[in-house]
């Protein structure tokens, strides 16, 4: 359900029945404004996916979160360069917006400037990468999510924004969900933050707020762990621009 007051359960306490099982939090009121999509804030909280893509899919997201930034930016064309189990196409198509949609699982490298040869410019792209090694989507060597070290991923990254960046219009968009990553070698790496400086190295600016989108249903919600750690529920989407 999504409405500026709603109260919100804590998934994590939700899954267990002790005392606390109950957290809600009170969401500040939305300023009125003239936005088509007026529930679209900076904290995004839909816990239903909605009928797109396959939800079995490793990483898949959501697709109301997608709609409402197509709802919001009304673009005529979409590009989808890491589509996963399509998502994001399945959104296009119920908004009868043209997308391409392409995945390294279909031979198409987003990593590789070579195969943008035949894509056409597009005026928004949703860009969902693998948050570097934290699923492993498949065994290809040019699988973001098999780079080795932090460098390597940072320096294939950085070159799949820039791919994005020539790929999108003049004053098109390009979102990019993305979250922070850590394991006991690397550390907590700040994957938001890699995105916007690469994003910003490659010459494009950032268009609005942050997104904070909560992160319902996610598996290591339902995990019990032996350590003690500060849980991250959210990933965030960063929109920029071409200008
Ligand atoms: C987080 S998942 C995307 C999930 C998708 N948003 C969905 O809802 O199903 C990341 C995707 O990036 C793809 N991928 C990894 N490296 C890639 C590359 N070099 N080029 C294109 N796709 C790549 C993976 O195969 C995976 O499907």
């Amino acid at each position: 359900m999504q409405n500026t007051n709603t109260t919100l359960v804590n998934p994590f306490y939700a899954s267990r029945r002790t005392p606390q099982a109950k957290i809600n939090a009170l969401l500040p009121a939305v300023p009125r404004n003239m936005s088509p999509v007026p529930h679209l804030t900076s904290l995004y909280h839909f816990a239903e996916a909605g009928p797109y893509g396959d939800r079995s899919y490793p990483g898949n997201c959501g697709g109301n979160l997608i709609k409402d930034l197509l709802r919001f930016f009304q673009p005529e064309s979409v590009f989808d360069p890491m589509a996963g189990s399509g998502t994001c196409r399945d959104v296009c198509q119920e908004l009868e917006i043209p997308c391409q949609s392409f995945d390294l699982k279909q031979g198409f490298d987003a990593c590789d400037p070579d195969y943008y040869r035949g894509i056409e410019p597009a005026e928004f792209i949703w860009a969902h990468p693998p948050y570097w090694r934290q699923k492993i989507y498949s065994n290809e060597p040019n699988d973001l999510s098999q780079t080795a070290t932090l460098e390597e991923f940072s320096s294939r990254y950085q070159q799949f924004l820039q791919n994005c960046s020539t790929t999108l219009k003049s004053n098109g968009h390009l979102a990019v969900l993305m979250g922070d990553y850590f394991d006991q070698n690397a550390g907590y790496v700040p994957l938001t933050y890699l995105t916007k400086q690469f994003a910003f190295e490659v010459g494009l600016k950032q268009t609005c707020t942050d997104i904070i989108r909560f992160s319902h249903n996610a598996t290591s919600s339902r995990k019990v762990y032996r350590s003690s750690f500060i849980p991250g529920l959210h990933d965030i989407c960063m929109i920029f621009t071409k200008q």
